[in-house]
């Protein structure tokens, strides 16, 4: 079995003689770079600077939930508001790879901005193992560069520390409970966010379509599984596809865009199932979504695809 405690007090050690200065690392509030964070800030303390970067990609309410959280891990964080820089560089792109390595090269430029001014030369990354396999190691293919690794340029001036990298999800998760970090019972979340569930371009009025499909499948799933109606997946999230179909508004002919909603069960994110989400609870998110957003959504359909062959995220 993973021994938790036996990583933790090593890692805390690794890290204190690895970065002899001043880090900077990059939050999402994601379970990864969490617990990134919190063992680093164990092992140096205030010469850390966890840095947020609101892109204008995230799910509703996320960006307030990130400040309370690293408020209560106690560590020194900044909330920096990137979001026109994100949306004005991602103008035109459609290209998944391109998507995520602009994504990627924006993250860190900002990040570069931020690490210069507090004076840090190491950069610390909650990159876990899938991330890195799945970019392509020099062997296998590359499936999709993950932004905390297809996106870094050769040159970015900081040393890379990634004390999470031969860690798979669930192991990352028992280490963040037994710190107490909240964000271990969080779903996973794409580094690029909601920007690879946009098939579309990404612009902030397609963002907030997926934003409120993505919350609409989050609230109606935790309220079935409160009602004991199913279980929570282990993740479950909205798409945005680019193809419009025809539809009935009243007495009129629309043509509206189409949400796609993915939920899967799996243990490392390597491969996935399908989850049997009941009928009842699918039509009952299908038709909340259509009706919050009338004007732009008129069809909803469900992901019945394992993991291989598709992946879990759309892009
Ligand atoms: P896929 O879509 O490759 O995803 O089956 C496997 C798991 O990884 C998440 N994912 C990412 N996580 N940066 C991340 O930190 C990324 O670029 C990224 N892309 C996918 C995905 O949500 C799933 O849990």
């Amino acid at each position: 079995m993973f021994g938790t405690e036996n990583f933790i007090d090593k890692s805390i050690e690794t890290l204190s003689s690895n970065i002899p200065g001043k880090a900077i690392i990059a939050c999402s509030g994601g379970v990864d770079s969490m617990v990134a964070a919190a063992l680093t800030s164990k092992a140096i303390g205030s010469r850390l600077l966890a840095v947020y970067v609101d892109t204008g990609l995230m799910r509703k309410g996320e960006t307030e939930e990130v400040r309370g959280m690293l408020e209560e891990i106690g560590i020194n964080f900044r909330i920096v508001d990137a979001s026109e820089e994100f949306f004005d560089s991602l103008k035109g792109i459609t290209d998944p790879e391109q998507k995520r390595k602009t994504i990627g090269g924006l993250f860190i430029k900002v990040f570069e901005r931020e690490a210069k001014e507090f004076g840090s030369k190491y950069l610390v990354q909650g990159t876990i193992a899938p991330d890195w396999i799945e970019s392509g190691d020099g062997v296998r293919d590359t499936i999709k560069s993950h932004h905390n690794v297809g996106g870094l340029p050769k040159e970015m001036g900081m040393t890379v520390v990634e004390p999470l990298r031969d860690l798979y999800k669930d192991e990352v998760r028992d280490i963040a409970r037994t710190l107490g970090i909240r964000s271990s019972e969080r779903q996973p979340f794409p580094g690029p966010a909601l920007a690879v569930r946009c098939l579309a371009e990404v612009t902030p009025e397609n963002i907030e379509v997926v934003r409120e499909a993505c919350f609409i499948v989050e609230d109606e799933l935790k309220k079935a599984a409160e009602e004991g109606k199913t279980e929570i997946p282990w993740q479950y999230f909205a798409v945005l596809l680019p193809t419009r179909s025809v539809g009935v508004q009243g007495d009129r002919r629309a043509y509206g865009r189409t949400i796609a909603i993915r939920a899967v069960s799996s243990a490392d994110g390597m491969t996935a199932t399908y989850s049997r989400i009941p009928m009842e609870i699918l039509g009952k998110i299908s038709a909340r979504i259509t009706n919050t957003m009338k004007d732009q959504v008129n069809r909803v359909v469900y992901d019945i695809t394992d993991k291989p062959p598709a992946t879990i995220e759309w892009e």
